[in-house]
């Protein structure tokens, strides 16, 4: 067998782990592995380079991706997919691994529309994938999300303020809900649930008149508080402003940003990636393309692509209720 891995989408921790799972369950079954460099990009402008197992070693620990990734604007294009195809074919892969988010794993499903058998890795701290509780690079997102809030904490104790933290997640509330609810935020703020800045307000307020002299309010970059057109602006910034301008609590505002992307996976990122490279391959040796590896009740399960199209209901309605009930 000859197959190429890819990293496609925005970088999350993990992928690394997952290349080398990739290259050496390939090897382990006589295969050629080749790695295609910055996503769908590599197959459009042959960015090619044989992987052997000394060529991933030193990487399970690293985080970012030693193949970099891209959102290749090429490939959507009826002549980036033509070069794509026909990379495929001088190469003769017999698969392609793909290493990415939803719209990575889109691309994948496209290839295998087009007779390329391909496997797909759900990777993206997002957590929006359907069927799959757990891409890669989500637990070290969550576990970068709490340890700011760590010290955000000490720093809002010690002058008696309120700090509103924006955290990454595009259209999902993910990262907000579980950082919140690991991290003890006092309000979570998150798109899938509608909340107005005077909900909001009532919230801080209501904290102080039990003796709360501190307040984390975590939101989500894709919450936009009802009643509200936040075009311009980041959702953080104008809840901030909104509730200095109150005098009700000095207010800080901390948005974590790419910090969130990197860093060095977590025994949780590293297992899953050497689970989900080793199934990708086995599947692809066994014919079963146009899968994702999707994360089940513990398991491995190949969830056809299709399954990119549902909604992803990761989001527990309960555990926001749960951050309520805790902050108290
Ligand atoms: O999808 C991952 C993600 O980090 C989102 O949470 C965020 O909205 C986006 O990528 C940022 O993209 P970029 O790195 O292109 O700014």
């Amino acid at each position: 067998m000859r197959i190429g891995v890819l990293t496609s989408g925005g970088d999350a921790p993990g992928m690394n782990a997952a290349i080398r799972a990739v290259v050496r369950c390939g090897t382990a079954a006589g295969g050629a592995m080749f790695g295609i460099r910055r996503g769908y990009n590599g197959l459009i402008e042959r960015e090619i380079v044989p992987l052997d197992n000394r060529a991933v070693g030193g990487i399970i620990e690293r985080g970012g991706t030693i193949l970099r990734c891209a959102r290749s604007s090429a490939f959507l294009t009826p002549e980036g997919q033509r070069q794509a195809l026909e990379t495929v074919a001088q190469l003769q892969l017999d698969g392609v691994v793909v290493i990415g988010g939803n719209g990575s794993l889109q691309g994948a499903r496209w290839l295998h529309r087009n007779g390329v058998a391909t496997v797909g890795i759900p990777a993206s701290i997002d957590n929006d994938i359907a069927r799959t509780a757990m891409a890669l690079g989500v637990d070290t997102a969550l576990n970068t999300v709490v340890e700011g809030m760590n010290r955000i904490r000490d720093t809002a104790i010690a002058h008696e303020r309120a700090f509103v933290v924006e955290v990454m997640g595009r259209t999902s509330g993910y990262i907000a809900l579980m950082g919140g609810l690991a991290g003890g935020a006092e309000i979570v703020l998150i798109p899938e649930i509608p909340v107005s800045m005077e909900e909001i307000l009532a919230s801080v307020r209501s904290g102080l008149e039990r003796g709360k002299r501190h307040s984390i309010i975590i939101v989500a970059e894709g919450f936009v508080p009802s009643g509200l057109s936040l075009e311009v602006e980041s959702p953080g910034r104008a809840i901030a402003r909104a509730l200095e301008k109150t005098g009700t609590i000095e207010t800080r505002l901390t948005i974590l940003g790419h910090l969130q992307r990197g860093g060095s996976p977590t025994a949780f990122d590293r297992v899953l990636a050497c689970r989900m490279g080793e199934a990708a391959v086995e599947w692809l040796a066994a014919g079963t393309g146009g899968v994702m590896t999707g994360l089940s009740n513990q398991r491995l399960i190949p969830f056809s692509y299709d399954v990119l199209d549902e909604e992803c209901t990761n989001v527990d309605r309960h555990l926001y209720q749960l951050v309520d009930v805790l902050a108290h």
